[in-house]
């Protein structure tokens, strides 16, 4: 199938990120979110970032034109009509998620493709909301997008071959390498990365040593760009915990307990950087 038209649903961190890099490569985009101000909020950032492309010389006038002539913001689910591609980029929950599945099953047409971004629900729950689960499919973007190389795409238990190579050629289009994921709990990326941050915590609540010297030995030690607890403060310590728990309760496995000191944080408030106050403090 050549898939021309690409809705993006939530115009948050990521959501306006793949937009972006969609519109960049070509595709005409709709960017959608319920909220008005997060959507505005969510294009004023493509356009900052697109003229900072520019001044950089990474981006010529035109081209930054060009993209933004291709990106319509919107804030009805019903435009989704006249797209080949959605890609579902809003908040982690199921029921939240679902109802716009449900939505989106009586909207779209019965060939187009519905991907999540989601960083650790089941693909499978998701297509089976649908009465079309062989177009179902994940497409785990990292952040931020238009920086990180990497596309996860989730296969589905249902997801069919067709609407795997459709999202792996877009993936090419969009200058992304992309990898082939069957649905597990945490896919691959949060499979290995969370345990490894869960364990970090564990080395702060144990009192092995403090974050600063845990995140030394990572960066110093093992060349990790970023240490563990300096990369958890920037995903989010409550993103951090939900993926533990899913990785936890997935597998039934104590080795993905959640720390304690991992939980007490979040209950106190201490999200990361975005909250302030994490295992380092932010002005
Ligand atoms: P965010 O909170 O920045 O943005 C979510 C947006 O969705 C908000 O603007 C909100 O208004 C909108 N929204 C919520 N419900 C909606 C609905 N029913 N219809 C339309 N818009 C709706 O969240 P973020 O960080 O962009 O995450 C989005 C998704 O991407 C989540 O599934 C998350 O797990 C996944 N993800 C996040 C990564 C990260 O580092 N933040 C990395 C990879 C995946």
């Amino acid at each position: 199938m050549s898939i021309k038209k690409v809705m993006v649903i939530g115009a948050g961190q990521m959501g306006s990120g793949i937009a972006q890099v969609c519109a960049q490569s070509g595709f005409d985009v709709i960017l959608n979110d319920k909220n008005e101000n997060a959507l505005e909020r969510g294009m004023h950032s493509i356009e900052k970032l697109l003229a900072r492309n520019v001044q950089k010389g990474r981006m010529t006038e035109t081209e930054r034109e060009e993209t933004l002539a291709r990106l319509t913001p919107s804030t009805k689910l019903t435009d989704a009509a006249s797209v080949d591609v959605v890609i579902e980029a809003i908040v982690e929950n199921m029921d939240v998620k679902a109802k716009v599945f449900q939505a989106l099953d009586e909207i779209t047409a019965d060939h187009v493709i519905l991907a999540s971004n989601t960083s650790s629900l089941p693909i499978t729950e998701i297509a089976a909301i649908t009465k079309k689960p062989e177009k179902v499919v994940g497409m785990h973007f990292m952040n931020p997008v238009p920086v990180m190389k990497l596309v996860e795409i989730i296969r589905g238990l249902q997801t069919s071959d067709e609407t795997y190579q459709a999202i792996e050629e877009m993936s090419q289009v969009l200058n992304k390498t992309s990898v082939e994921v069957n649905d597990f709990p945490g896919f691959v990326s949060n499979r290995i990365l969370m345990p490894m941050i869960n364990e970090a915590i564990y080395t702060v609540y144990e009192g092995v040593a403090t974050p600063e010297d845990i995140d030394t030995v990572m960066k110093l030690g093992m060349n990790h760009p970023m240490g563990p607890l300096t990369l958890a403060d920037f995903i989010g310590l409550d993103t951090c915990l939900s993926i533990m728990e899913v990785l936890y309760e997935g597998f039934g496995d104590s080795k993905y307990r959640p720390c304690p000191l991992l939980r007490k944080y979040v209950k106190a408030g201490w999200l990361g950087k975005k909250s302030g106050r994490g295992f380092y403090v932010y002005e």
